[in-house]
């Protein structure tokens, strides 16, 4: 990753608790990427995403109506080099913030025409871990009008979107920063991440 472009998107995030950039990886990555999501889609290996966790999780197409499937090492050359770009950004992200993030989770997301996740926080009640969300989105050629965007609420009662235009990544603080995606009248494609701090397991 271009260290400029690195310093200028986590300057951001400190300054202002989200931050976007363009074209921070790799152009031919970020095909790869996308030909993988629509190829997992294919072979119908993405499933209905859930809100919370473990067993207090559920399905609620009417809070978000995205399909997904998390990335694991070893499922293709162009996720792994995802992953280990993921993995150079949560270093930078620790020697410019000390954020002591220890690991990073990932997963392929799709909406489908028309759907949305409704305003939220990326922490849970029963996860306190995830402190940087980060998402790279994978959709050539999109236009404003096609919806789709990613509103940011920060605390000082402004609002920012962001639109899932392939090549740019977006970062935000999973729990101060509600957030939602809104419709769109294309198919959606991204990675959404989270860094993670070490827990407070509940025993
Ligand atoms: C999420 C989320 C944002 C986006 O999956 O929690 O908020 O732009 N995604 O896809
Ligand atoms: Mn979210």
């Amino acid at each position: 990753m271009n260290e400029l472009s690195l310093h200028h998107l986590i300057d951001d995030l400190a300054a202002k608790g989200w931050a976007q950039r363009h074209l921070i990886l790799p152009q031919a990555l970020t095909r790869e990427l996308a030909a993988e999501c629509r190829k997992r889609a294919h072979r119908g290996e993405l499933s209905a995403a859930g809100v919370g966790r473990g067993s207090a999780q559920q399905l609620q197409e009417g809070i978000r109506g995205d399909h997904i499937q998390w990335l694991e090492p070893g499922q293709s050359e162009a996720s792994d080099r995802y992953l280990e770009l993921m993995d150079e950004l949560r270093l930078a992200l620790n020697r410019a913030l000390f954020l002591g993030l220890e690991d990073f989770e990932c997963h392929f997301a799709l909406y489908a025409p028309g759907t949305f996740y409704l305003r939220h926080l990326d922490r849970f009640r029963d996860d306190d871990r995830r402190t940087v969300s980060a998402v790279f989105y994978l959709n050539e050629d999109w236009q404003a009008e096609q919806g789709g965007a990613l509103r940011l609420y920060p605390a000082d009662g402004s609002e920012h979107e962001v639109l899932p235009q392939a090549g740019t990544l977006a970062l935000f603080l999973s729990a101060d920063m509600p957030h939602e995606v809104l419709p769109a009248t294309r198919e959606r494609l991204s990675l959404t991440g989270w860094f993670r701090r070490r827990g407070n397991e509940v025993w």
